[in-house]
């Protein structure tokens, strides 16, 4: 793409990119912030969340999208900063190698990874929604969507054998299928979705497991693994796409449109169900927050 039409594009956009105080998000929130965007950079860490802010010229936010309460207290600051949001990045991730519940009463990688950026994006709609030339919500999730499976009766995985893996798998299904109830419930509207896996890319993905850090760490490791540059290609491709439709209900595998490979992705009536549930679980439908 050509870096000048990118850095009009960009110019007086207000970005925001959660998960960008490491690897993928970090490398995003740098290249939209050389093309001229305003950058938002949300982050759990503040240590690493102030440095990459810091290095970028950007305002630093903190969440720990284990507390739905901080969720909500993060969109009232994003709201109350930024006048205008032009793309929502849905970055932030991880893998936790054994069960554990988050402070609501979720397991960990379902809230993480999927229930949080639901909420987020959810509270920041409409300010979305107003973006003056259409806006964007971007979410990373994983070509291992594939392997998902979603209950849900049981999206926090109470029943039989916990593994730490299906529940990456399943709140990255998930995402996917967020995405496209999303992309319908817009449609006609000023905001499109898509999602993208950005490859196996050399991060900090790993930080809760030693053995796994250290393998990916090593020589050939760094072989079999993309650089975050490398992975945060598709998030800058779907944010600067000059026609936003073209992208709208669009799953990218690294740089290229890939059909959905999951029976459930495809079920938009699973698709309504989850959405209606995670609005449940997310007290998006208790009285409303004055
Ligand atoms: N690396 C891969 O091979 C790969 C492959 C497929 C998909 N992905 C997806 O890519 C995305 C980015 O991951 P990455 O590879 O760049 O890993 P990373 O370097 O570990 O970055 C993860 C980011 O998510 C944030 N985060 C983690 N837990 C959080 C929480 N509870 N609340 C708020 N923020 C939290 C981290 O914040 P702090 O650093 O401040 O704690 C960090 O900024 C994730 O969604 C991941 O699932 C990665």
């Amino acid at each position: 793409m050509n870096n000048d039409l990118e850095m009009r594009h960009l110019t007086d956009h207000t970005l925001v990119v959660t998960g960008a105080s490491s690897g993928i998000g970090a490398a995003a929130a740098r290249r939209f912030r050389q093309l001229g965007a305003t950058v938002a950079v949300v982050g759990r860490s503040p240590g690493r969340t102030a440095a990459v802010a810091a290095e970028i010229g950007a305002d630093p936010h903190l969440v720990d999208f284990s507390r739905l309460d901080d969720v909500r207290r993060l969109a009232d600051e994003l709201l109350a900063r930024y006048p205008r949001i032009d793309v929502l990045a849905n970055n932030a991730g991880g893998l936790f190698f054994s069960r554990k519940t988050t402070p609501d009463g979720h397991e960990m990688t379902f809230q993480v990874n999927y229930l949080a950026p639901f909420l987020l994006t959810n509270l920041l709609l409409d300010r979305l929604a107003e973006a003056p030339q259409g806006a964007r919500v971007i979410n990373t999730v994983s070509a291992f969507y594939r392997k998902g499976r979603l209950d849900l009766d049981d999206l926090d995985r109470t029943r039989g054998r916990y593994s730490t893996m299906q529940a990456y798998y399943s709140a990255k299904l998930a995402t996917v299928i967020f995405t496209l109830e999303l992309s319908r419930r817009m449609h006609g509207s000023n905001v499109v979705a898509s999602a993208f896996h950005p490859g196996i890319v050399a991060s900090d993905i790993y930080r809760d497991k030693a053995i796994i850090r250290i393998l990916a760490a090593s020589p050939l490791g760094k072989i079999m693994q993309s650089t975050p540059e490398q992975g945060a290609e598709p998030l800058l491709y779907l944010a600067t796409t000059p026609d936003p439709a073209t992208v709208d209900g669009a799953f990218f595998h690294r740089s290229s449109r890939a059909e959905l490979e999951n029976a459930q992705a495809g079920d938009p009536d699973l698709a309504a169900r989850l959405y209606q549930r995670s609005a449940e679980l997310a007290g998006l439908l208790s009285a409303s927050r004055e």
